[in-house]
C-alpha cells in the first residue's frame, strides 16, 4: 500500500426528513444563496422543504444551473452573490448544481483577473466561500469531495479543479428526494458510481486489501441495487443503498494508498464537450473499450474483479477477463445505458477531433501507468464505435 493522508471533514446528514436539519446546520447569521438547476426541485417538493427550513433567514435564490454546469451561467451567479454580499452557498440538486456551486465559491474569492484560470491554468484556489448541499441525485460523490467539473460553452471545454476549500461543510442526503429521478438519471448515477470505483480499483495490485474489498462491496451493491432502483423506484432501502454507495465511491476512501486511472473520465469529458452526451453515457462507452485495450496492464486486477465481483472462476485467464469485461458491458446495457458510440447515433467520425482536444488539454499520458497516449486513446475510441 502506498503512503497516504486521509481527511474528509464533510458532515453527512443522511435519511428521511433530514432537509429540516438545515435550520440548525446553517450558521445563524449567514447571508445564504440557494443555488439550483432547471426546476426539478420545484416539482418534487425539495425546494418547499428547503424554504420551510430556511424561513425567516436572509436568503437569495439562483436557479438555472444546467447539467454540465456552464461557466457563463456560474459567472452570473457570482455577480448576484457579490451584489447581495453572500457569505454562504447552499446547493440544492444533482452533481452539476453542487459542482457549479463549488466553482462559484472559489470564483467569489479569486484574486486573479479571470476565474476561468482556476480550470484552464490550475490557478490555485486560496480561499472559498463556505458551502453545503442538499443532494438529489446519487452519482458523482461531489457531496463529499473537493472536485468540480465546469464546462465553457463558447470554447467546447469541460475542465475540472480540485480544492479541499470547496468540500461541502455538510451534505444532506435524503434518499426520498431521488424518487422523482427520471430513469435515465437513475441509470446514469449507477454507472457513474460504478466507474468511479473501477477508476480506483482496476489498476494494478499494491496489496491494499481494505480498499480492494470496499471497492468490491460498492460494485456488488451497485450491481444488485441498480436494476432494482429502476424496477422499484419507491423502494426506500434500495434508494438508500444506491445513494450511500455513490458517496463512498468518490469520497476519497477507496482511493487511499492505491494507484488511480481516470482515463475513462478524461476521454469521457471530451465526448460530453463535443457531443453533449451525459457524463455517465460517455463512461459506459469508454470503460469496456479501455479495459479491452489495457487488459495486459490491468491483468491481475481484472482477474480479481472477474472472480470477486462477477464470480467468474472457471476457464483460462484470458477467457475470464473477457467474460468480466462482457459482464460489465451487459450490466450497463441492462441499466439502459448504451456501451458504444453507435448507441447514440455517432459513427466515430469525430474521433480525431476528440483526440485533438485531449492533446490540447494535456491529456497525453493518462492512466495509472501514464501509458494512455493520444494514440492509445484513439484506439480505445475506435474499439468503442
Ligand atoms: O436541473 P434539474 O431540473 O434539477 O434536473 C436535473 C438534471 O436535468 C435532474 N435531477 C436531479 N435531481 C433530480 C432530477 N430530476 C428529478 N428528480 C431529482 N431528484 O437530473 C439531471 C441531471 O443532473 P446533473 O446534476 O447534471 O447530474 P449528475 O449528478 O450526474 O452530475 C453530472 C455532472 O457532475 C460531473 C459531471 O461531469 C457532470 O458535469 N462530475 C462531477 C464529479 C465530482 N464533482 O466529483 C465527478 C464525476 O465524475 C463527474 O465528472
Ligand atoms: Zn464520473
Amino acid at each position: 500500500m502506498d503512503n497516504f493522508i486521509f481527511q474528509n471533514p464533510t458532515r453527512v446528514i443522511f435519511g428521511k426528513g433530514q432537509i429540516a436539519a438545515l435550520k440548525d446546520e446553517l450558521p445563524a447569521n449567514a447571508r445564504v444563496m440557494v443555488t439550483y438547476g432547471g426546476g426539478s426541485i420545484m416539482r418534487n417538493g425539495v425546494m418547499e422543504q428547503v424554504r420551510k427550513a430556511l424561513a425567516g433567514r436572509s436568503v437569495v435564490e439562483f436557479g438555472g444551473i444546467e447539467p454540465n454546469p456552464a461557466y457563463e451561467t456560474l459567472m452570473e451567479a457570482v455577480k448576484l452573490a457579490k451584489a447581495e454580499k453572500i457569505d454562504y452557498l447552499l446547493a440544492v440538486g444533482g452533481g452539476s448544481v453542487v459542482d457549479g456551486t463549488k466553482f462559484i465559491a472559489a470564483a467569489l474569492k479569486f484574486e486573479g483577473a479571470d476565474p476561468w484560470d482556476i480550470l484552464a491554468k490550475h490557478a490555485p484556489v486560496k480561499a472559498a466561500v463556505p458551502l453545503a448541499c442538499v443532494l438529489t441525485l446519487p452519482a458523482t460523490g461531489t457531496e463529499m469531495n473537493g472536485n468540480s467539473v465546469v464546462s465553457r460553452k463558447a470554447t467546447g471545454d469541460k475542465l475540472a479543479f480540485h480544492s479541499t476549500l470547496v468540500l461541502p461543510q455538510f451534505s444532506i442526503l435524503d434518499p426520498e428526494t431521488t424518487y422523482s429521478l427520471p430513469v435515465r438519471q437513475v441509470a446514469n448515477g449507477v454507472v457513474d458510481a460504478f466507474v468511479h470505483t473501477t477508476e480506483q480499483y482496476l489498476t494494478y495490485p499494491v496489496d491494499a486489501r481494505i480498499q480492494d474489498r470496499f471497492a468490491e462491496g460498492i460494485l456488488q451493491t451497485l450491481i444488485e441495487e441498480g436494476p432494482r432502483a429502476l424496477a422499484e423506484p419507491q423502494n426506500y432501502a434500495v434508494r438508500a443503498n444506491v445513494m450511500w454507495a455513490a458517496t463512498q465511491a468518490l469520497n476519497g476512501l477507496i482511493g487511499t494508498g492505491v494507484p488511480q486511472d481516470w482515463a475513462t473520465h478524461m476521454i469521457g469529458h471530451e465526448l460530453t464537450a463535443m457531443h453533449g452526451l451525459d457524463h455517465a453515457q460517455t463512461l459506459a462507452i469508454v470503460l469496456p473499450a479501455l479495459l479491452e485495450e489495457q487488459r495486459q496492464g490491468k491483468r491481475e486486477k481484472l482477474l480479481q474483479f472477474a472472480s470477486r465481483v462477477w464470480g467468474l472462476n472457471s476457464g483460462d485467464e484470458e477467457s475470464r477477463i473477457t467474460a468480466a469485461i462482457q459482464a460489465t458491458r451487459d450490466f450497463f446495457e441492462r441499466m439502459g445505458v448504451p456501451t458504444r458510440l453507435s448507441g447514440h447515433k455517432l459513427n466515430g467520425s469525430s474521433i480525431p477531433a476528440v483526440v485533438a482536444k485531449l492533446r490540447e488539454h494535456g491529456m497525453i499520458a493518462l492512466g495509472e501507468r501514464q501509458a494512455i497516449t493520444p494514440e492509445v486513446s484513439q484506439r480505445i475510441l475506435e474499439r468503442a464505435r
